[in-house]
């Protein structure tokens, strides 16, 4: 059931972190992988054993042409195309926040997810699955990180609204929205400390704590799942941890 043998995937963002990591597990069941990247992704795919395509994903006509190119090194249509590629950055408020962030975070965290559910399903074998990333922050909101958050929520809208779109050719939507990572996005120490005190699993994910659901979404395991948003948060979202109420009130249990 989870095996991709015989498949193709294309992933954005897939010469490090968690875009990686997923194109390592793919080609380990047996699907053949391009990863799409802005920074060269020549030597980072042959490592892995996948085909490098240069894309820029906050490009329209540059993602259409990499899935172009992805059919063509792979010779067949896509089966899976994850797309994953995007930028960590926060501003200040939301009154001191410079237009050129506003642009480069929607345009690589957004707009890149909307390119990619218009062009992919033409590039797309029915049946297939497209897996976006998208992030906690779509739901937990951390200040100073308004436009990430906004565009993180704006694509668990796109993924219920392209399942809809290409449910009769049975291709499946859903997106993945991982907790604090320990990627070169990551939020390092700080990332580690709010996972510690926030999270029930009490650690910050590593890559392979996400790579595995990619696998399960990709796969015909979850053949009867679209438009879901899955949360990958080791429990950030139960609510209040002992850890945290310690804290505050000196007690971990809630007040009698
Ligand atoms: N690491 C975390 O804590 C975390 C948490 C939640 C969500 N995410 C999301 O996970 C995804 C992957 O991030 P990561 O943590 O693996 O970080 P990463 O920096 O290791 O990987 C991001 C990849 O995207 C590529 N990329 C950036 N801009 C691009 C562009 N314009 N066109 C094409 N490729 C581009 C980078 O070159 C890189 O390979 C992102 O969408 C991020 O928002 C990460």
């Amino acid at each position: 059931m989870f095996s991709l043998e015989g498949k193709t995937a294309f992933i954005t963002g897939g010469s490090s972190g968690i875009g990686r990591a997923v194109a390592e597990t793919f080609i380990a069941n047996g699907a053949r992988v391009v990863i799409a990247d802005i920074v060269a992704t020549g030597d980072a795919a042959s490592e892995i054993g996948a085909t490098g395509v240069h894309c820029d994903v906050s490009s329209e006509a540059s993602v259409a042409e990499a899935l172009g190119a992805a059919v063509a090194v792979l010779g067949k249509n896509l089966d899976i195309v994850v797309l994953n590629a995007g930028v960590g950055d926060v501003g200040p408020d939301l009154s001191e926040t410079e237009q050129a962030l506003i642009e480069k975070v929607t345009r690589i965290n957004h707009w890149s997810v909307i390119y990619g559910l218009k062009h992919a399903p033409a590039h797309m074998n029915d049946g297939g699955s497209i897996i976006s990333t998208a992030s906690m922050a779509a739901f937990i909101s951390v200040p100073g990180s308004a436009v990430y958050s906004a565009g993180k929520r704006a694509v668990t809208s796109l993924t219920e609204m392209a399942a809809l779109e290409l449910g009769n050719r049975g291709i499946r939507v859903k997106c993945v929205c991982p907790g604090y990572t320990a990627t070169a996005l990551g939020s390092g120490e700080e990332g580690q400390r709010i996972c510690e005190a926030f999270t029930a699993l009490g650690r910050v994910a590593e890559v392979d704590d996400m790579s595995g659901v990619y696998l399960f979404l990709a796969s015909q395991a979850s053949r009867y799942m679209t438009g879901q948003s899955l949360k990958v948060d080791g429990g950030w979202d139960c609510g209040p941890t002992a850890t945290l109420l310690e804290l505050v009130t000196g007690s971990n249990q809630a007040p009698g």
